[in-house]
C-alpha cells in the first residue's frame, strides 16, 4: 500500500520528508512520478489536477492538505465510496484568528491608507474607527470560526456568529441558519469563514451587504467563490461597504488585469491567511492513513452530503 501526494505547481518534497519523519515505514509517492498506481490507497491533495485520480483503482481516501475540501468535492473523478478527509490542526485556527484580528486593526487604524500616503509623501490624519462601530459577525462557527471569534472577544470586540446549527459560546451572540437577517443587522465587520458549498457559493452579494449595520467592512478569508465580485465593487462605490480585505479569489493567482488590484478600498493578500505546516499536519495524515487501512472512520471525515 502507498500514500500519494498530489498537487499542481507545488513542491511536495517537504511533505514527503515530514511524513517519513512521522513514520519511516511509509511508502510515499509524489505525483506525477508514480511507480505503481495499484498500490495507492490514500491520496493527499492540494488543488490536484482533475480527472486524474480515477486512474488509481484502489484509492480509498482523498485527504485535503488544508481545511477546505471544495477542490476535492468538485472533482467528479473522485467517486462516492472514496472517503474525504480534511485538516483540523491548532495552528490553522490560530493563524486565521491572527489574520482576522490584523485585518480588523488595519481597517480601524487606516494602515493601508497610511502606507499609500507614505509612498506619496502626504501627511493626513484619519479618525480611528471606534470599537463600538466594530461589531464583528462571523459567518461559519466551525473549527476555525470558533477560535477566531474567541480571539476577537478576548481583544475586546463585540462578536456575533452564524452557523447552520446554533452554538452556545460564552460572550458571543450566536445565530442559526434561519436567523441570518438578524445576524447581519447587528454586524459591522462581516468575516466569512464558511466552507464553499452549493448553499454558500455567492453568499457575499449586494443584498446581504445592504443588511449590514453602518459602517460596514468585509473580510473574506474562506473561498473566492463565496463572493460576487461585481457586487463588492458596486457596494464599495456606493458606500454600502467602507472597505474589504480579501485573501481568496475565484481565480488564483488573481489575474494582472483584475479590477480589484486598482481599488484602494480593497486590501489583498495572496491566500496566506492560514497555511498548513507539514510537520504539524503529518501526525493527522498518518493517523488517518492508518485508520483507512483498518477500515475505520477518518478523524474529521467530511460529510459528502453537507459538502464540508
Ligand atoms: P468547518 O469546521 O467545517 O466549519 C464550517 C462552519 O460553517 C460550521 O460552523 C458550519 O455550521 C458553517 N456552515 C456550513 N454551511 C453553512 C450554511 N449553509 N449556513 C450556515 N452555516 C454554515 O470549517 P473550518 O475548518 O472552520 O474551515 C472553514 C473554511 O475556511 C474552509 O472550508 C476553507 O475554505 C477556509 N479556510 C481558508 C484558509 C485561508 O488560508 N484563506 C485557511 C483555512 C481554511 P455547523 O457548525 O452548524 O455545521
Ligand atoms: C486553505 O485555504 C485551507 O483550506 O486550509
Amino acid at each position: 500500500m502507498s500514500l500519494l501526494l498530489i498537487a499542481k505547481n507545488r513542491d511536495m518534497n517537504p511533505w514527503k520528508d515530514a511524513l517519513l519523519k512521522e513514520d519511516p515505514n511509509l511508502d510515499v509517492e509524489i505525483w506525477p512520478r508514480v511507480e505503481n498506481k495499484e498500490r495507492v490507497t490514500f491520496a493527499v491533495s492540494w488543488k490536484h489536477p482533475y480527472n486524474v485520480l480515477d486512474g488509481y483503482p484502489n484509492l480509498n481516501v482523498v485527504h485535503s492538505l488544508g481545511a477546505g475540501v471544495d477542490h476535492i468535492l468538485n472533482d467528479e473523478a473522485i467517486a462516492t465510496p472514496v472517503k474525504i478527509g480534511r485538516m483540523v490542526i491548532p495552528s490553522l485556527k490560530a493563524q486565521m484568528a491572527e489574520y482576522v484580528l490584523n485585518a480588523i486593526q488595519n481597517y480601524r487604524f487606516h494602515t493601508s491608507r497610511y502606507v499609500d500616503q507614505k509612498r506619496e509623501g502626504f501627511w493626513s490624519r484619519h479618525d480611528q474607527v471606534p470599537k463600538e462601530n466594530c461589531t464583528v459577525g462571523i459567518l461559519g462557527l466551525g473549527e476555525i470560526g470558533e477560535v477566531a471569534a474567541e480571539s476577537l472577544l478576548m481583544n475586546g470586540y463585540p462578536v456575533l456568529g452564524w452557523s447552520r446549527s446554533k452554538k452556545e459560546m460564552n460572550g458571543i451572540q450566536t445565530f442559526s441558519e434561519n436567523e441570518l437577517n438578524s445576524f447581519l443587522s447587528h454586524t459591522n465587520i462581516l468575516v466569512c469563514l464558511l466552507p464553499l458549498t452549493k448553499e454558500t457559493r455567492g453568499i457575499l452579494e449586494l443584498d446581504l451587504f445592504k443588511q449590514l449595520k453602518q459602517p460596514a467592512f468585509l473580510i473574506n478569508a474562506a473561498r473566492g467563490g463565496h463572493l460576487i465580485e461585481e457586487d463588492l465593487i458596486y457596494a464599495l462605490d456606493t458606500g454600502v461597504l467602507t472597505g474589504a480585505c480579501l485573501d481568496v479569489f475565484e481565480e488564483e493567482p488573481l489575474p494582472n488585469h483584475h479590477l480589484f488590484w486598482n481599488r484602494p478600498k480593497i486590501m489583498i493578500t495572496p491566500h496566506v491567511a492560514s497555511i498548513t505546516d507539514p510537520k504539524e499536519a503529518s501526525a493527522l495524515i498518518v493517523e488517518n492513513y492508518k485508520r483507512s487501512l483498518s477500515g475505520m472512520k477518518l478523524k474529521y471525515e467530511v460529510d459528502r452530503e453537507n459538502g464540508y
